[in-house]
């Protein structure tokens, strides 16, 4: 088990900066989790760590030891990418065997270690097909397997599981999890779905545009982030914000608030004039666990309500909207929270 840290780690392309400056700590065993918008560095960042993408200034320190200018295979870190690059002539055995016997490994301690992994992921009635005879899912456990049997001090995901469809994430993503909690070996896991952040990960990086935009766990992530990127960016539906200097608006805020945010789920709904403004229900979005109530507030704009369950109201119908107090967030002109 590895722990990894970054000391103001930074990348160029050419004349483009891609990568600003990352300072991170990760500890033995942690699940991290990097996100954030399609081209703000996820990937190159992993690369770098993996020794695939050279490091333009800053370190590397994988276990203490600087690895700045190590090769990937000395890292001792293995790589899972979203396409998963099987040999498509070698049986799910030979494949995940094949790094072990290229390094000269006894072929029993080779079947040794393909059969533990094989066991961990329940790949075990599939070993003697070819990679076109299996499912995505099953594709890409084989793809994990081939990591696991190197015994690897940490894994770092690359968007494993995108190219599955949506029931097969979720269900490959309890597996991730499983296998963290089993192997309990480091992991960091990049994806642009907020979703799976929040659910695997220990502690969520927040990446925008080549910076760390916040890091910390999915629940601090949640109930306090520190500026708007990261508020808008987790949470789904996304945080409502609308602007402190709306005319009408009858709610005290700090010194300094330019705009605030309210999520959905702590917006309550009631009958019009009762509550801090109104809006006119214009979309209702029924998911049957609940619904999301898309509201024209006006000069407030477009505003989202989560209940749970159904709703009684209408397209058409005026509400009030009440929104719970603690759970108000509060922005100054340059989108960074003021404390509550
Ligand atoms: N070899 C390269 N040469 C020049 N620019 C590159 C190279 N590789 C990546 N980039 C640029 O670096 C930026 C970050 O790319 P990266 O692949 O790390 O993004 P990402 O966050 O993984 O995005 P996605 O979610 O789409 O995978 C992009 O603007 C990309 O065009
Ligand atoms: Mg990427």
């Amino acid at each position: 088990m590895a722990s990894i840290e970054l000391k103001n780690a930074e990348k160029w392309f050419n004349a483009d900066q891609i990568i600003k400056g990352i300072n991170l700590r990760i500890s033995k065993g942690e699940f991290i989790v990097f996100v954030g918008p399609s081209g703000c560095g996820k990937s190159t960042l992993l690369r770098m760590i993996a020794g695939l993408e050279e490091t333009s200034s800053g370190q590397i320190i994988v276990d203490d030891r600087d690895a700045t200018s190590e090769p990937p295979y000395k890292r001792g870190l293995a790589m899972v990418f979203q396409s998963y690059a099987l040999y498509p002539h070698m049986s799910v055995r030979e494949n995940m065997g094949f790094s072990l016997k290229s390094a000269g490994l006894l072929k029993s301690e080779i079947a040794a270690k393909v059969d533990e992994a094989a066991s961990i992921l329940k790949l075990g009635a599939f070993m003697e097909r070819r990679p076109k005879d299996l499912s995505g899912g099953q594709r890409q456990r084989v793809a994990i397997g081939r990591s696991i049997v190197r015994e690897p001090s940490a894994f770092l995901f690359d968007e494993p599981l995108s190219n599955l469809d949506a029931a097969l994430r979720v269900e490959m993503r309890y597996e991730i999890a499983k296998l963290h909690q089993t192997l309990k070996t480091t992991m960091i896991y990049v994806t642009h779905d907020q979703v799976e952040a929040m659910t695997l990960a220990n502690r969520i990086v927040v990446l925008d545009e080549g910076r760390i935009a916040q890091v910390g766990s999915p629940r601090d992530l949640y109930e306090n982030p520190s500026n708007l990127f990261v508020a808008q960016f987790i949470g789904s539906p996304k945080m409502n914000i609308f602007s402190a200097s709306a005319p009408g608006l009858s709610y005290p805020v700090p010194k300094g608030t330019d705009q605030l945010g309210i999520r959905p789920e702590h917006i309550t709904l009631s009958q019009a004039g009762i509550g801090h403004f109104d809006g006119v229900v214009d979309v209702i979005e029924y998911l049957g666990s609940d619904t999301f109530i898309i509201l024209d507030c006006g000069l407030y704009g477009r505003l989202t309500a989560r209940v749970n369950g159904a709703t009684d109201f209408n397209p058409g119908d005026t509400c009030g909207l009440n929104f719970q107090n603690q759970r108000v967030h509060y922005f100054n002109d340059k989108g960074s929270s003021l404390p509550r």
